[in-house]
Parts: structure tokens; sequence; C-alpha cells
């Protein structure tokens, strides 16, 4: 298995990074997760326009646009070429002596893999979710690898046999443990608006744009927790998750065996044709 690390493609036992890398100490740095699907990657420019914006936020220099060569030639090297496939990119801010605050002009590390990958046509899972306090913190529209937070409220939600962690803050859901959280009340939609709670997942604006093709009203407005007994449906968005129904929310059951809600449905029908 190939590994791309600073410029060079090398097997993934020999890629080496410095035990004082930022991103190894400190967790300071930022990944992307992106699918290719039919040979293409699907809304590429999106998720690296939202990799450089993350950049810019915590003033990481480094320009994404330079990444495209280098994918195809790791895609090649992988031969993965013309596969579905997961491509995962982390940019760190680079190696330097510990210290909290970050010297001018480091030179970050930036590292890619790709792995063979396959999504289902349609998202078959009928999700069981548990729900908890989001008690992450209040920049998580910033992509960064320091995950511990979402790896703990993810691993209760494997305990439990569940699929995902749905998250509230403030009275509020906001989004899941690693997917966008929507739910569906009399024919409308709702997600919690784009700020600085929620990751704004491509998936979400991909769904968000749906919603208006196809005439289904959208409101980027939160759910209250109080709410979650007068839903009709809800689902789950992201990369690898695409569009997955919510069957039950802790003991509340939505759905039965194979049944879903039919907006959810009707956004997978949709969203199936744009890979
Ligand atoms: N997860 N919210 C969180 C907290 C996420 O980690 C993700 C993605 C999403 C959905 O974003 P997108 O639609 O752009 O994939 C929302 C990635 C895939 C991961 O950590 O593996």
């Amino acid at each position: 298995d190939k590994v791309y690390l600073n410029g060079s493609i090398v097997n993934s036992g020999d890629a080496k990074i410095s035990v004082f890398d930022r991103g190894f100490i400190f967790g300071d740095g930022l990944y992307e997760v992106m699918v290719q699907i039919n040979g293409r990657f699907f809304y590429e420019k999106e998720h690296l326009a939202r990799l450089q914006s993350g950049l810019q936020k915590i003033n990481i220099e480094f320009c994404v646009s330079s990444l495209k060569n280098e994918i195809i030639g790791l895609l090649k090297a992988a031969a993965l070429s013309d596969k579905d496939c997961l491509l995962y990119i982390q940019i760190t801010r680079g190696v330097a002596p510990r210290q909290h605050s970050f010297p001018a002009h480091i030179k970050p590390t930036v590292m890619m893999y790709a792995v063979p990958k396959v999504l289902p046509e349609i998202n078959t899972i009928n999700a069981h979710v548990i729900t908890r306090n989001d008690f992450r913190w209040s920049r998580c529209d910033i992509k960064m690898t320091s995950l511990l937070g979402n790896v703990m409220l993810n691993e209760e939600a494997m305990q439990y046999e569940c699929f995902e962690t749905i998250l509230h803050r403030n009275g509020v859901f906001t989004e899941a443990s690693h997917s966008n959280l929507f739910f569906v009340k009399n024919g409308v939609v709702y997600t919690h608006p784009a700020d600085e709670y929620i990751l704004n997942g491509i998936t979400r604006i991909v769904v968000i744009e749906l919603c208006h093709s196809l005439g289904i009203e959208i409101k980027e407005i939160p759910l209250a927790t109080e709410e979650i007994n007068t839903i009709d449906e809800a689902f789950l968005t992201g990369t690898s998750t695409q569009i997955a129904a919510i069957q039950k929310i802790d003991n509340h059951l939505l759905f039965k065996g194979n049944e879903k809600g039919p907006v959810t449905q009707r956004l997978q029908e949709a969203f199936l044709k744009l890979k």
C-alpha cells in the first residue's frame, strides 16, 4: 500500500513522520475524506475548497491546488486510477520544538493515501442512534485531526450496537459524531445551520441543493431536543454514509423493518443520480 508523503510516494511502512510533528503532539492539523465513484471524485472541488478554507482559518500556509496532480500520481501508484476508492488527505502544521505557539513559515506535513471502497448504490442501513450531549469544542466547523471528542462519542454508539451518536448542545440537535443530521417534520426538512457548532458537510450541502431542486422545503433551523417525539423522519449524511435513514433514536422507534420515510427515500434516489 502506497502513501503520499511530502512530495514522494512510498510504501506505507517506509512513510516516516517526526515525533515532533505538531499533528502528533497537538493534533494541530486538518484532514479531508473524499470518494472516487465511477472514475471521478464526488464533489472534489468542494472538498478541496473546504480544506483550503480550513487551512486559512488556522493559518497553515499551503495551496491545495498543488495536490490535484499528486492525487492522480498516488492513485496510479496504488493501481486505483479508475477504481472506486476513498482518499484520505491530512495536512499538519509541521515539525517544531514543542511549544503551543508555532514558528512562522513552518513547513506543513502533507500525507495522503487511497484505499479501495465501493459504496452501495443506496445506503440500506436503517440506523439506530443514541443521543448524547455535544461536549466537543465550539469550532466544529474546522475539520481538524484532533477527533478525541468524536471518537469518544462514536465509541459509545458502538457499545450500544448503534451506528451513530447524535448530538445536542444548548437544547438543540447539532450533528452526529461523523455525519450531519437531518429531520423531517410535516414534509419540511430541518438541519442545523452551518455555523461553528457543526462541520458543514459536503454531502449536507448536496442534500440541501437536492431539496431545492426537488421542491422539498428545507430550513436550516435546528430541531429542539424536546421536539424529538414530533418528527416523522430523520437521516444522516456523510461522504461514506451518503444518506442513511434513521430507524431508531434511543428507545424511540421511527420505522419498523425495512421501512423508511418517503422524503428520505426520495432524497436517496435523487442522490444516486448525481454519482
Ligand atoms: N466525516 N460531521 C462530522 C463531525 C464529520 O466528521 C463528517 C465527515 C461530516 C460529513 O461531512 P462530509 O459530508 O463532507 O463527509 C459531518 C468524515 C468522512 C470522517 O471523519 O471520516
